[in-house]
């Protein structure tokens, strides 16, 4: 199994999942982060540290979608470890539906 980053994440970008991960396997997009699944260790220590509840474990149903777009994502955006600013507008993002139809971009983000 794996954890990975759900719609959730989209443009709230916390970013206090990168600081606890001991192997180092978030990946930044423009708007949000994701997992490499295959180098996510399965600890969980991450899922508690996302304010907006965006990390899951991949036995939850009805993530398999989520699973391909953390897996594909994370072997072309850069490496996360640093935590920055969230963006300025993340709290009005909290409580939007449907993020990744209206949001969702396919661009790498900075990296550390
Ligand atoms: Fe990193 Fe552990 Fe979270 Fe996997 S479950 S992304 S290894 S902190
Ligand atoms: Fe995203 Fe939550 Fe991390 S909003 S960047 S998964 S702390």
């Amino acid at each position: 199994m794996t954890y990975v980053v759900v719609d959730s994440c989209i443009k709230c970008k916390y970013m206090d999942c990168v600081e606890v991960c001991p192997v180092d396997c978030f990946y930044e997009g423009e708007n949000m982060l994701v997992i490499h699944p295959d180098e996510c260790i399965d600890c969980g220590v991450c899922e508690p540290e996302c304010p907006v509840e965006a990390i899951k474990p991949d036995t939850e149903p009805g993530l398999d979608k989520w699973l391909k777009i953390n897996s594909d994502f994370s072997k072309s955006w850069p490496n996360i470890t640093i935590k920055r600013d969230p963006p300025a507008d993340a709290k009005e993002f909290e409580d939007k539906q449907n993020k990744f139809e209206q949001y969702f971009s396919p661009k790498p983000g900075q990296g550390d």
